[in-house]
């Protein structure tokens, strides 16, 4: 039995700030934001957008492919679509932007939009690392259980909304979009030879961190109360310098074990799809490894940094491209907030 990857979709908000559209608001330069993170653009999602329409548009995307829809339009593929929602057991959402703290979940309001009727849903929440920790959970669910056999899995993020623009050294550094991708129980090998799909995943987490990347209002902890004159909504905090050190040895050493525990070297890698946070954390890493930069798979020009979504985002412009080919390894690689961390080992 293999856990395969059937279909990819993204989700991009139109709007697209360049880090000189940045420089005009607040007191950056296009030369700090590239040269500090390989930053040049971000896509913002409008007011009207939430953290579920960028998810339902990037599962729709990820669904048309995996059920031959992709070439359909008007209302043939929503038929298509319709019909394949049906087929979902599972919805597992990676976000730390969902629609509402706490509920409904982000996956519930997807599955009702969807019309993923048959399929069970719940968010997940870590951070940048959440769809690694998604893609393994919604594995793990349908491996547990025979009747289960399709999950759509999806990261998703509206970070420019709860990012603190009065910061230039984190407001600069994130962006909004989503990705997805189905994967479907097959009848395939998940190790010797012919091995497909997910072969096997690492995860993390060190919570002595915790305060390294915080939103600190608004939970239970710290509640916005009656009366209480609100100068700031929730935002992000970040200790950059802190959360950067945790990254270069989390990425390193997970790369090293996932290599080690397949058995295998960084050449039998096809790519390395690695979280989008920032392009120095992954040439240092890269640098330590001895891995060749064309390896890793970097849009965080264009996007910025999309946390939960970044890997699913990369996965499908590099699937759409054509970057990835059937028997392909690829290797996923995230960290964040928790602080979190892991990787995944994929036969495409
Ligand atoms: N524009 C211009 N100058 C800036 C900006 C900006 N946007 N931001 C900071 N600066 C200035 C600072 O004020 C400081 O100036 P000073 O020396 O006069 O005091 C100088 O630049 C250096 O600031 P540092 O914070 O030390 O810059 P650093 O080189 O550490 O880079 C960065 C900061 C890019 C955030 C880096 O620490 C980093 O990438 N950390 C990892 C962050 C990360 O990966 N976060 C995401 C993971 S979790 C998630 O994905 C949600």
């Amino acid at each position: 039995m293999a856990i395969e990857v059937i279909g990819t979709g993204r989700a991009i908000p139109p709007q697209r700030i360049t880090n000189d559209d940045l420089a005009k608001r607040i007191d950056t330069s296009d030369e700090w934001i590239r040269s500090h993170t390989g930053i040049g653009a971000r896509h913002i999602a409008g007011d009207e957008t939430a953290c579920s329409d960028l998810a339902l548009e990037a599962a729709k995307n990820a669904l048309a492919m995996a059920a031959g829809a992709d070439t359909l339009t008007g209302a043939e593929k929503e038929a298509a679509l319709a019909e394949a929602a049906l087929t979902l057991d599972l919805i597992v959402l990676a976000t730390a932007t969902g629609d509402y703290p706490g509920s409904p979940s982000t996956a519930c309001i997807v599955q009702d939009k969807l019309g993923a009727r048959n399929a069970a849903a719940m968010d997940v929440g870590a951070a940048c690392s959440g769809f690694i920790y998604s893609l393994e959970t919604a594995a793990g669910l349908l491996s547990i259980n025979k009747n289960r056999k399709r999950a759509l899995v999806i990261g998703s993020e509206i970070l420019t909304r709860v990012a603190d623009w009065t910061d230039r050294g984190t407001c600069v550094l994130f962006g909004d979009g989503a990705g997805a991708v189905i994967i479907e129980k097959t009848g395939a090998p998940s190790e010797g030879p012919g091995k497909r799909g997910l072969l096997r995943t690492i995860l993390g987490a060190d919570g002595s961190g915790a305060e390294h990347l915080i939103f600190r209002r608004g939970g239970s902890r710290s509640p916005f109360k009656i009366g209480e004159t609100v100068v700031k909504h929730s935002c992000i905090e970040m200790n950059g310098q802190a959360v950067y050190n945790f990254a270069v040895k989390t990425v390193t050493d997970t790369i090293g074990r996932l290599l080690e525990q397949e058995g295998i070297t960084i050449a039998d890698v096809a790519r390395i799809i690695p979280h989008q946070a920032n392009a120095r954390i992954v040439q240092a890493a890269g640098k330590r490894l001895g891995i060749p930069e064309e390896k890793f798979f970097l849009n965080i020009g264009e996007y910025a940094n999309t946390s939960s979504a970044s890997i699913p985002i990369a996965m499908d412009e590099l699937n759409r491209k054509g970057g990835l080919k059937r028997s392909d390894l690829l290797l996923t690689i995230g960290f964040g907030g928790g602080l979190t961390y892991g990787g995944n080992l994929i036969v495409w």
